[in-house]
């Protein structure tokens, strides 16, 4: 057994930028998964939505992201996150970030749904490895933060309302092992992997939203999962992401017949909201009787492209695609989670001394649909406050001892992984209806029930709390679209849906408080 002060699970965004707050207090502890850079973080290509540029304003920004979030974002925390930001990002620059530049000014990228170039990238296409690079330098500057990696969280020791700290399985060492702290902060990112399609890596399998709800946290607006329109789809490829700066840089989608399709859609074309491209893909793939829709770059110029989006340039090359002379053919995948562990502006989970911040929580910034690149600036803005809010935790009185966990609980049952994945794609995916909820929901209990270890019943949880929530959200917004339900009510659904372990699902007005 071990103490620490502190403990953040997960070496993302907001775990790092947590960690640098906690690092100058006391000591920490930062579990992760895999190797410490491995994370969705990482991966980020398009950047950092922050209201910097001259003709840009801060309530420009708080507009379109209330917009994108389709009447479900909580104002106040939309307020902080894009008033707060721009700070946080003229720190991670000062801590020597390395944004792109035009001579000595920032460079401003255009993405969907977002009223102005407002977009901060670093190497072209490979923002979230400077950041998480810059970030890992201020965290190895403070002596009292240690890092471990391949350290599979799976338990966290809640008694009586209080956290008292984390058991987790040394994937390396094949031990497992029992940390106390006075807070634990879960930054554990999104769960990509419950769907057999997703631009998220490995690691993202929502091991945090699970067990938070195990122990009593609320879980919020789960049924809105966001699908990128354009991964890449090659036979033999992963699922590789071209970046929706792709399309803001001029990029057009056409169908098999080398059809502009997103006229027909929105007015917006491909630039419209995410959600919508998405589907209109679908829609298209149907009526083309196709597999995947293709993503036209030939008409811009080719040394701007290859300057631009190197990295994504690079992998088109490596699986046989000139992105600058050929379509580059692209379906959708699941993409980014706005539901999570539900959180008031602090981070905290109404569970004394558990936090949570970044993708794995729900701060009500997203609403029914996260604008492009408010990811970033959310791990940022409420990594920290999550972490100062904890350094005022008091130490709590270790209650009893806890009983161990076995290291085969680390272990995943592949064949009801591969079920519940499937089943995420076909039942819970980008266009869903209530028969196939309802069968959907009623075989992921069953799979939960049938789970033998406890990495394999968290995967079957998070699925299943999707599902659930997909299926009691009778309307269509954002994100979230049903067939027998088409069109959004607000009169009966503009409101979150919260879910608990022992109080079932019920419904949460927008922007009143959740603690209280
Ligand atoms: P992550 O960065 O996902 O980190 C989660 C961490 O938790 C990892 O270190 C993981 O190993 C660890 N972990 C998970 N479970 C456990 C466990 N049980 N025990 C121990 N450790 C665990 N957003 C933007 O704003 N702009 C972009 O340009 C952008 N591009 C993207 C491109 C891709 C390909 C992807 C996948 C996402 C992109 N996003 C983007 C979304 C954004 O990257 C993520 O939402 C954000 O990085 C999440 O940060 P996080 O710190 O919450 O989690
Ligand atoms: C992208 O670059 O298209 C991803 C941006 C995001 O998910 O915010």
């Amino acid at each position: 057994m071990h103490e620490t002060d502190f403990i953040v699970i997960g070496s993302g965004i907001a775990g790092l930028r947590a960690a640098v707050e906690l690092g100058r207090a006391g000591s920490v502890l930062i579990l992760t998964k895999d190797e410490l850079t491995e994370s969705s973080t990482k991966y980020a290509q398009g950047g950092v939505a922050v209201a910097l540029s001259d003709d840009d304003e801060i309530a420009l920004h708080f507009e379109d992201t209330l917009r994108a979030g389709a009447g479900l974002c909580d104002p106040e925390a939309v307020r902080v996150l894009v008033q707060e930001g721009p700070q946080y990002v003229r720190e991670l620059m000062e801590w020597g970030c390395r944004f792109d530049r035009v001579g000595d000014r920032l460079e401003f990228g255009k993405e969907a749904a977002h009223s102005r170039r407002r977009i901060v990238h670093a190497q072209g296409d490979a923002t979230g490895r400077e950041i998480v690079r810059t970030l890992l330098e201020r965290v190895r500057e403070l002596p009292r933060v240690r890092i471990l990696p391949h350290a599979f969280a799976l338990r966290l020791l809640v008694r009586e309302g209080q956290c008292e700290g984390v058991q987790y399985v040394d994937m390396r060492a094949r031990t497992s092992h029992t940390v106390h702290a006075r807070a634990v902060i879960l930054a554990t990112g999104g769960a990509g992997h419950i769907y057999a399609q997703t631009t998220n890596p490995d690691v993202v399998t929502g091991e945090g939203m699970a067990m938070a709800y195990e122990v009593g946290a609320l879980l919020a607006d789960m049924e809105f999962v966001q699908f990128h329109p354009t991964a890449l789809h090659q036979e033999g490829a992963p699922r590789f992401l071209l970046s929706e700066a792709l399309r803001g840089e001029g990029g057009v989608l056409r169908n098999r017949f080398g059809e502009r399709f997103m006229l027909r859609y929105h007015e917006q074309a491909e630039l419209a909201p995410r959600d919508v491209v998405a589907r209109a893909i679908v829609s298209e793939l149907h009526r083309t009787q196709a597999e995947c829709v293709y993503l036209d770059l030939t008409h811009l110029p080719a040394n701007v492209l290859r300057e631009r989006f190197p990295r994504i340039y690079e992998t088109c090359w490596r699986y046989g695609l000139d992105m600058t002379r050929e379509w580059i053919p692209v379906s959708p995948a699941a993409h980014y989670f706005m539901g999570g562990v539900r959180t008031d502006l602090e981070g905290w989970t109404g569970i004394a001394g558990l936090f949570a911040a970044g993708e794995v929580s729900c701060t009500g910034v997203h609403g029914a649909n996260r604008l492009a690149s408010n990811s970033l600036l959310e791990g940022l803005v409420f990594g920290a406050r999550a972490a100062r809010r904890a350094l005022s935790t008091p130490s709590p009185s270790i209650s009893a001892t806890w009983p161990g966990l076995s290291p085969e609980e680390a272990l995943i049952d592949q064949v009801i992984a591969e079920r519940i994945r499937t089943l995420m794609w076909d039942a819970v995916g980008l266009i869903r209806h209530g028969d196939a909820l309802r069968l959907a929901v009623d075989e992921l209990e069953k799979l939960r029930a049938a789970a033998s270890t406890l990495a394999t019943r968290h995967m079957a949880t998070v699925a299943w709390l999707v599902a659930r929530a997909a299926l009691f959200r009778e309307e269509s917004r954002g994100a979230h679209f049903r067939t027998d339900f088409p069109i959004p009510d607000d009169a009966r659904w503009r409101c979150h849906s919260l879910q608990h372990c022992e109080r079932g699902i019920f419904t949460h007005p927008i922007g009143t408080e959740v603690f209280s």
